[in-house]
């Protein structure tokens, strides 16, 4: 079985999906692992890593990816790169299906298995593939470094001979794996922190951290699976208007807060930004998804009055080695799910499996990217087969056949 892993080409993506540690293991278990030459260079790993890990390092994507059953990405691959696929490959990558419609339906052309890894259930057994969790640790980690860099004062309280300095009052808001990790990481920095969820039980976590929690007046939203719902516009409103003085006290803000597949909502409006201080900084960790703060902009450090709104753009490509490193066990785990004697041979009765496919041998399984589509996945049957828009001269759209399933 060869496992294909080449180079990222999203601008700013530096991580690469496997490492040489996990290679080894790879190439140990019977897997050919094949690497595009460079393609760990902005992780901080070369070729000779890999080499020594016992995978075959080749000039170009082109000749990692030929005959290549299966394919290991971190970013989706754009439409163009599926052109490259070979026909019926399997793909494991964070693919984000139901924004992603034109890669899909070409996936689907190419007769492809496809496994998004931020569709995995969110159950004990699937814990050591979570990727989603893994990369919002970095993530997390990552934004209460940047709150320290950005703001002008110190963290920690120091005592010194010329006089004593307070701490810096860090608020976080949004307390899932990655606000957890920014409380963890401010606190370590020696910041007082409070933090604010609208999930009841983010409540132990975050005082089990050593901050404060903040309560508002307001109904908990817990959802499905520990998951936040989607708040209405009136909650929104309100959950605003509580939290404007904690914005307009605290020295730095975290935001984090995301609802699974949605816009990310708004925390901290304009006018919050205005009723801060001088020298405060926003971090919003959700800029890429619609953002937190009404002002930011991904990749952006914009300034306010006298206020920073730092637009974090994928911040684990900001720390790609550990990143990479993380998301490489994820991947060998899941590939666990995947391979029987060195042979691809998914089970699409374990849960992990079907929770995570999304398309199979051509065939779109996922409902909401079905939907997306313009598909109907019936309840009972076999789903239906995507039908690429114009159908490329010479190839065989809607391939939906079992024999060109993994690649066999
Ligand atoms: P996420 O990235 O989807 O969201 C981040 C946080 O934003 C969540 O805590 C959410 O409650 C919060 N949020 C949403 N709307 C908000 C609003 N208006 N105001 C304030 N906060 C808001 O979530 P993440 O971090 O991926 O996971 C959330 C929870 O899922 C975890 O804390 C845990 O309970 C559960 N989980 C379970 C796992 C497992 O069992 N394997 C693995 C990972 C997470």
């Amino acid at each position: 079985m060869k496992l294909a892993v080449i180079k990222e080409s999203r601008p700013g993506e530096n991580r690469v999906a496997i490492v040489p540690e996990v290679a080894s293991k790879l190439a140990k278990a019977g897997v050919d692992v094949v690497v595009e030459s460079g393609a760990a260079t902005a992780a901080r790993f070369t070729d000779e890593d890999f080499r020594q890990a016992g995978a075959t390092v080749v000039p170009d994507a082109a000749s990692a990816l030929s005959g290549a059953s299966i394919v290991a990405r971190v970013q989706p691959p754009t439409p163009d790169e599926v052109a490259d696929l070979p026909q019926g490959v399997s793909l494991i990558s964070f693919l984000q299906p139901v924004s992603s419609a034109d890669t899909v339906k070409a996936l689907a052309a190419k007769g492809a298995t496809v496994y998004s890894l931020d569709l995995l259930p969110r159950i004990s057994r699937a814990q050591s593939m979570d990727a989603l969790s893994s990369q919002a640790t970095v993530a997390g980690y990552r934004a209460g470094l940047s709150a320290a860099e950005h703001l002008a004062k110190f963290f920690p309280m120091f005592m010194t001979a010329a006089g004593t300095v307070p701490p810096a009052k860090v608020l976080v808001m949004g307390a899932g794996v990655a606000g957890l990790q920014a409380i963890a990481t401010a606190r370590r920095l020696g910041a007082v922190v409070r933090a604010y969820d609208v999930r009841a039980a983010a409540k132990e976590e975050v005082q089990s951290l050593g901050a404060k929690f903040v309560e508002l007046d307001l109904e908990t939203q817990d959802g499905a699976g520990g998951y936040a719902k989607e708040q209405s516009a009136e909650y929104l409103a309100k959950q605003q208007e509580l939290l404007a003085a904690e914005v307009a006290a605290a020295d730095v803000v975290i935001t984090t807060a995301q609802i699974p597949g949605r816009k990310a909502p708004v925390l901290v409006t304009a006018a919050m930004v205005e009723g801060m201080s001088e020298g405060s900084v926003i971090i919003d960790m959700a800029a890429d998804s619609g953002g937190n703060c009404e002002l930011s902009v991904p990749g952006e450090d914009v300034p306010v009055g006298g206020v920073t709104v730092v637009g974090l753009s994928n911040p684990p490509a900001s720390m790609p080695t550990h990143a990479s490193f993380l998301y490489s066990r994820n991947i060998a785990n899941f590939l666990g799910l995947l391979v029987k004697d060195g042979e691809l041979a998914p089970d699409f009765d374990d849960e992990i499996v079907a929770g995570t496919c999304v398309v199979r041998a051509g065939t779109v399984v996922h409902g909401p990217t079905a939907e997306a589509l313009g598909l109907t996945i019936p309840s009972a049957g076999p789903p239906v087969a995507a039908q690429p828009d114009p159908p490329a001269a010479g190839s065989a759209p809607g391939v939906n056949t079992e024999s060109k399933e993994a690649g066999s």
